[in-house]
């Protein structure tokens, strides 16, 4: 990919100032670790080590809530692995506002392909609407085998042959009927049909992925974040994200008595509904700064073409052993539309396709290693003081007493290291804050009174 590097030296602001004051925060996704609670804090301590406004690198923009809140009084470079966040904050930094493009909530409502994909859908649509009738009723046991093997990537794959006779016969007639389409396999339904979403719910995504592959160029990133919200709002799973499906038994087999309600909150809202509303939070952003850029690269990357007009760098790595691509590999194939492998993983002796139906190949970062997170952080201190930049790295230190995820790094080793290119490194910290968490009891992390720390570092 060429990088389009050009030396900016000021930061161009639009319109009212005063209009910039009021601009608040955007929560695009339902993010773990999301820096959402704290962007006054960061913006803080990034106003005061430099209070000329010059442009900032938002290294590991995910979510891309720290880019957007500086997008007001700043330019802003968002960098980021995974193309998800670039589609996020390419629609957040560079807003289109055309309102033609509210439009398309009803042209996807009225495509012409959302009868053809119903209809070859409509077998299995059918049946997860009986069996969840059934469940009301009290019979749980059809909604747990289908949960459990109604994958249709699973059924294609062969790794699906426990499920039971009649959803072996709606899967199998799906297939028939997708075969028929003259367009690829629908690919939310393939991947997250049943699993993540009602089929009907993913069927109508692929309705809306098929338009916004139709629609305009100059639409398509916004229609796409779009979707990307509406997908992170409507998932059924526990923390909205993409790694753990609802797993419909208890430890001793037997139903979980709340099956219903679990999916019934989830997998009755409208897919076109919520995408129509995405639609117009996006529109209605303002742009105050203009010249942001968007980058879809390895960290490393852009360190060595620093422009610039850019003083601070800005650095939120991922902190544990969990990739963030485990959490939002939907999300990722959404955007790609690669029709990627998924992992497959041996559970009592037989060959079962990952729970969470992971892509096989997705992205592990250096910093969720181990033993290659200590070069991952010092490369990062070495190529930030060597622009002769001014860092500012944000980290969550965890409670070793209670059941927190454990720091792939300590601060007191990454100051360490920090000491070693920087004649400056202080912590700034602006008191309790609890990150957004799983769900799950044993996952919970705890808050203390030092969580959340912005190491500063410069020369
Ligand atoms: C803690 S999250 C960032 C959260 C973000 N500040 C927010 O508030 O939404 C860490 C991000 O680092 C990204 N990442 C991990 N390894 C990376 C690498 N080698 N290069 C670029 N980005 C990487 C992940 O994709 C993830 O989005």
């Amino acid at each position: 990919m060429l990088l389009n590097l050009t030396d900016r030296s000021s930061v161009a602001l639009r319109g009212n100032p005063q209009i910039a004051d009021e601009f608040g925060s955007f929560r695009a996704i339902h993010y773990l670790g999301s820096k959402l609670r704290m962007l006054e804090f960061i913006k803080g301590v990034a106003d005061k080590e430099d209070p000329s406004k010059g442009a900032i690198i938002d290294l590991f923009s995910g979510a891309g809530s720290v880019s957007h809140y500086f997008s007001n009084s700043r330019r802003v470079i968002s960098v980021d692995i995974q193309e998800y966040s670039k589609v996020i904050c390419k629609a957040l930094l560079n807003p289109c506002t055309d309102k033609e493009i509210l439009k398309y909530g009803d042209r996807m409502r009225l495509s012409s392909i959302k009868p053809k994909i119903e209809k070859a859908i409509y077998p299995l649509i059918e049946y997860e609407k009986n069996i969840i009738e059934l469940g009301e009723k009290g019979d749980l046991e059809p909604l747990c085998n289908f949960l459990e093997y109604c994958s249709l990537y699973g059924f294609i794959d062969g790794l699906s042959q426990n499920s039971k006779y009649p959803l072996k016969v709606a899967l199998n007639n799906s297939m028939e009927l997708i075969n028929e389409l003259d367009s690829n396999i629908p690919l939310a339904t393939l991947y997250f049909g049943g699993v993540y979403y009602s089929f009907e719910q993913s069927a109508h995504i692929d309705v809306i992925l098929n338009e916004i592959n139709n629609a305009p160029l100059k639409y398509q990133n916004i229609l796409m974040a779009a979707l990307l919200s509406t997908a992170s709002d409507i998932v059924n799973t526990v923390g909205k994200q993409f790694a753990q499906p609802i797993r419909p038994r208890k430890k001793n087999g037997d139903p979980k008595p709340k099956l219903i309600q679990q999916l019934s909150k989830d997998r009755t809202l409208c897919v076109f509904n919520k995408f129509q509303e995405w639609l117009e939070k996006y529109t209605n952003q303002k742009q105050f700064v203009t010249g942001h850029e968007v980058h879809c690269i390895d960290y490393r990357n852009i360190l060595d073409n620093i422009p610039n007009d850019v003083n601070i760098v800005y650095a939120d790595p991922p902190y544990t052993r969990d990739h963030y691509s485990r959490f939002y590999h939907g999300l990722e194939t959404l955007c790609l539309q690669d029709y990627p492998k998924i992992s497959e993983t041996t559970i009592g002796g037989s060959l079962r396709l990952s729970r969470g139906l992971y892509r096989l190949e997705r992205h592990q970062s250096p910093f969720c290693i181990k033993s290659l997170a200590p070069k991952a952080f010092n490369d990062l201190f070495e190529k930030v003081a060597g622009s002769g930049k001014t860092l500012m790295l944000s980290y969550s230190p965890y409670d070793k007493d209670a059941k927190a995820h454990p720091r792939v790094m300590e601060l007191e080793q990454l100051m360490l290291l920090a000491n070693k290119y920087f004649n400056y490194v202080k912590t700034h910290s602006p008191g309790v804050f609890i990150h957004s968490k799983l769900n799950h009891s044993e996952k919970h992390l705890k808050a203390s009174n030092n969580s959340e720390i912005i190491l500063v570092c410069r020369n």
